[in-house]
Parts: structure tokens; sequence; C-alpha cells
């Protein structure tokens, strides 16, 4: 199936054509991150205006680096949630109307799904897909979460965040040192080479009895310090910023690989803006190769949001039939939207 998918839920605007749910033909995205920065996060309002100015150049732009006509376009699938609603609303209804003018199926997918199967693309030094089941941990600026993946459509939630998500971390403490946004990316950028042992800040639950995260204590542990020193400059910034990284990825990787070992799982894929992180990446590797653990993380214009990490999803639920009526009608935008249990759950819906 040649499949048109639409991701809107936040800052990115983006657009995709995937063949049979594995063959990338493109994956365009028009970033917002200049446009926030100045705010110093996303401004909501600002984030569904842009999308409204970008979705058709973006739709286009995936078209013709597919080649591939409009009129050829054999189904589509649109982020319906979780995320803001007046941007989702935006890739929606343009994915309704399309689907509507030329007659097609549409499905409304979870941003998340879409996470934890981008891995299943087919991707350059990954010569095959990961078998399911697998150990799926997300970590984005809205989530930290662990599931197992048993298949398309089928999901465990083993943990999550009980506050900050790890990318909303890295952000707050970015601000808090007066870098600019989105603050993983400068935090990795300073950190390198720096000394991660400079600063003992608190590795959060760092306990195996459960898989659920918290990263508001470490952000306060990083305010008290900076409360207490004064925000630091040259290496002495670059090595907070090196130990602050470490004290998230040592709690990321160690509860990831517990979760992966009590469920007996051979598999972990790491995805979310966050699983950019080198230092993440690294550490994950050694952890794995360790614990004999096979590794899958996508390359990072896969891990940060982007339309074609649900091109394998939307393949799935296309060719099963499990659309959202006539042509999308029924798709609604979801602010909050459950994953592991029905897919249809839901919290708050809009039309
Ligand atoms: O998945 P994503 O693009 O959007 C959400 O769904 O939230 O993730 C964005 C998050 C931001 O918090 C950003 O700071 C973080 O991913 N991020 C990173 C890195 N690149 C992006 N965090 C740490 N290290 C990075 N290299
Ligand atoms: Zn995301």
């Amino acid at each position: 199936m040649l499949v048109l998918t639409i991701e809107s839920s936040c800052d990115e605007t983006s657009a995709a054509v995937i063949v049979d749910g594995r063959r990338m033909l493109s994956n365009a995205v028009a970033s917002q991150i200049p446009i926030h920065r100045r705010f110093g996060g996303v401004v909501p309002e600002l984030a569904s205006r842009n999308h409204i100015r970008d979705i058709h150049t973006v739709i286009n732009d995936a078209l013709a680096e597919a080649q591939v006509g409009l009129g050829e376009i054999e189904g589509f699938g649109v982020t319906s949630g979780p995320g803001l609603v007046g941007s989702l609303l935006v890739g929606i209804e343009t994915a309704k109307g399309l689907a509507w003018t030329l007659k097609r199926p549409c499905v409304g997918l979870n941003h998340l799904e879409g996470h934890l199967t981008a891995v299943m693309l087919e991707l350059e030094n990954q010569p095959s897909p990961p078998a399911f089941p697998y150990l799926g941990l997300i970590v984005s600026g809205g989530h930290s979460d662990i599931y197992v993946v048993h298949g398309f459509g089928d999901y465990e939630l083993l943990g999550r965040t009980r506050d900050d998500a790890a990318g909303e971390a890295f952000d707050k403490v970015a601000k808090m040192l007066g870098l600019p946004y989105p603050g993983g990316v400068e935090i990795d950028r300073l950190a390198q080479g720096a000394n991660p042992k400079a600063i003992a800040f608190p590795r959060p639950m760092w306990t195996r009895k459960h898989l659920d995260f918290s990263f508001s204590g470490l952000k306060t542990a990083v305010a008290t310090h900076l409360a207490t020193h004064g925000i630091p400059t040259g290496l002495a910034l670059a090595d907070l910023c090196a130990s602050f990284q470490q004290a998230v990825v040592d709690v990321l990787v160690m509860k990831s690989v517990e979760a992966a070992r009590s469920r007996s799982l051979e598999r972990l894929i790491i995805s979310g803006g966050v699983a950019c992180n080198s230092m993440l990446r690294q550490q994950a590797q050694t952890a794995c190769q360790e614990a004999g653990l096979e590794l899958f993380v996508a390359p990072a214009s896969l891990c940060t949001d982007n339309a074609a990490m649900l091109g394998p999803i939307a393949e799935f639920y296309l060719s099963a039939q499990q659309i959202d009526g006539f042509h999308g009608h029924d798709i609604r935008a979801q602010a909050n939207m459950a994953l592991g249990t029905s897919r249809r759950e839901t919290s708050r819906s809009y039309r």
C-alpha cells in the first residue's frame, strides 16, 4: 500500500510517503523550533497557526520527494493524539479533507504508537526490524514510558514518569542555565568531553521494585545547586551539564534493562527526542551488550517527531481495515490518549 502519513501533534509539521509500512520514500519536516525558541518553550497558539501555514507545503514536498502524485495515495494515517488539540486538528482536518476528496481510507493514530514502531521501517545499518515482542522506551518532551510491544496495536505499559518527562527535565534545566530551547540538544552538545562525575546529582527512583520514573526532584537538585553556587560558565557549565545528563541516563538505562530482564525480553528499542542523546545511545549500547540484549535505535530524524514513524502502524490498521469511519470522518483530536488499553480509549475528545 502507498500511504501518506501526517504528524502535527506539537511543533513539527510533517508528512511522509511510505510503501507497505516499510519503505520510506520521503519524510518532510517543518520544524517550528526557531519560532518558539524566544519564548523558551512551545506556545500552543503559535504552533497551530504555523501548522496551518506549513501543512500544504510539507505534503507537497513529501509527494515531490517520493515522486508520487496525490491521486496514487491509497490510504492516509494521521496523529490524532496525544498532543496539543489546536495543532492536532490541523493535521486531522487536512487528512480528512484529502481522504474525502480522493475517496480513500483514513486512520487516526496514537503518536506514541508511532514512536514505538518507527524501528519497523527499513533503516540503513539495520538488516531487519526487531521481532515482536520487544521492550520499548519512549523518552520525549512529554513522555518517559516503558512498554512491552507484543505486536502492532498490542502494548503493555510497565512504567512511566510520575512527574516531569525526561525531555522536559532537560528543557527546564537548560532554561535555568540560560541555554536555548530545546535544551536537550544544548546540554548534550555542552556535555561532550566534560566530566559527568563532577557533581553528584541524585538518581531519582533508583530502585528495581518498580519501573516508574521521576525527574522533578533532579530538576530541584540542579536548582538548589545553582542557588548555592551560581550559574557556572565555561568548563564548569559543561561539567554540570554532563553530571545532570549522566543522572538522567543512568536511571533510563538501568530501568530499561531491568524491565527487559524482568519480562525475559531479548530486544530493546529507544525512541522519542531524548533518544538522540549521545550519552544515552552509548550507555544503552554498552548495557545491552552486557545484558545480552539487542538494541534498536532509529536515526535522530526518526526519533524526534516526524510523520514517517507513523508508516508501519498506519499500514497495519489500514490493511486490517480498522479505519475511523467514512474517509476518516470519525477521527477526533485527543489531548490525552491512553496506550496499552484500547486504542480508542480517551479522556477528552474534540470535534
Ligand atoms: O519526541 P520529541 O521531538 O517531541 C515530543 O514528542 O516531545 O522530543 C522533544 C524532546 C525535547 O525535550 C528535547 O529537549 C529532547 O527531546 N531532545 C534531547 C536531545 N534532542 C532532543 N534530549 C537530550 N539529548 C538530545 N540530544
Ligand atoms: Zn513525540
